[in-house]
């Protein structure tokens, strides 16, 4: 993969310094930060991401980036960029976490550069042989995986947790509450107490399904929890198709 950098308008080399080392987003941690799919060399949902990076700025106190600018940005680095056809695992192994989302925090939902936490989350999930790991709330509630959220099948429906359970509003999250409402499946937003962390135990025990959604991911149900085979879901499996046909027929949804 080739690295493409843009920064303050212009094209860097990845060997090249292109921020100061005591800006403060780098020394502290507040920034903000967007992952993308691109689809045959166009960013999906960009107007979305761009609203939400705005959104995390302010929740930080700054200033929300200059949306042009940074449209100016992605097309410079498209234009740079190869594009090879990344294919998305079909399938995830997950491991719960051992440490909470604090959902009072003031940065709770905002796509911010303090993912620390994430990423040692994420190191402890890969050391048991999983690619996510899946958090609770500081409440004990089912929260969202380090950089995705999670959906729950059980009863005939697909249930994501409430926003506020301190979980990021992801983009593929809210497409796949439209587009499944949408094509008629039986997917909603679970009340605030209606899913409790442990409900992963009614996955292990095969009474409901898990599933991750992130850009990086779309639609992926958990084949794999804490050491167990589990089986995917299927209205997982039915927005899965949905997603993957509606978000290359719909750009920027
Ligand atoms: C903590 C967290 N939750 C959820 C998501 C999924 O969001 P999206 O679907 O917008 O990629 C991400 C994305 O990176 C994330 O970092």
């Amino acid at each position: 993969m080739t690295l493409v950098i843009w920064a303050e308008g212009r094209l860097v080399g990845s060997d090249e310094a292109a921020l100061s080392a005591v800006d403060h987003g780098i020394t502290v941690g507040d920034g903000v930060f967007e992952t993308c799919t691109v689809l045959d060399g166009r960013v999906f949902a960009l107007t979305r991401h761009l609203a939400r990076l705005a959104r995390s700025a302010r929740g930080l106190g700054l200033e929300a980036p200059d949306e042009q600018k940074v449209r100016d940005g992605v097309a410079a680095v498209l234009a740079a960029a190869t594009h090879e056809a990344g294919a998305m695992a079909p399938e995830s192994h997950s491991a719960r976490s051992p440490w909470p989302r604090n959902e009072r925090s003031p940065i709770a939902g905002l796509k911010t550069t303090s993912y620390a936490e994430n990423v040692v989350a994420l190191a402890d999930a890969k050391a048991k042989g999983a690619d996510e790991s899946i958090l609770p709330n500081t409440v004990g509630a089912l929260c969202e995986g380090t950089g995705s959220n999670v959906f729950v099948e059980r009863g005939g429906e697909l249930l994501t947790p409430h926003l506020e359970s301190g979980c990021l509003a992801g983009i593929t999250r809210a497409l796949v509450l439209e587009w499944g409402a949408e094509a008629g499946l039986p997917v909603r937003e679970a009340a605030l107490d209606e899913l409790p962390f442990s409900v992963l135990d009614d996955v292990t025990a095969g009474r409901a399904q898990l599933a991750l959604t992130s850009s990086g991911r779309n639609v992926q149900p958990v084949t794999w929890l804490d050491g167990a085979p589990v089986a995917a879901g299927e209205i997982t499996l039915a927005v899965r198709e949905v997603f993957e046909k509606n978000c290359r027929e719909r750009l920027d949804p």
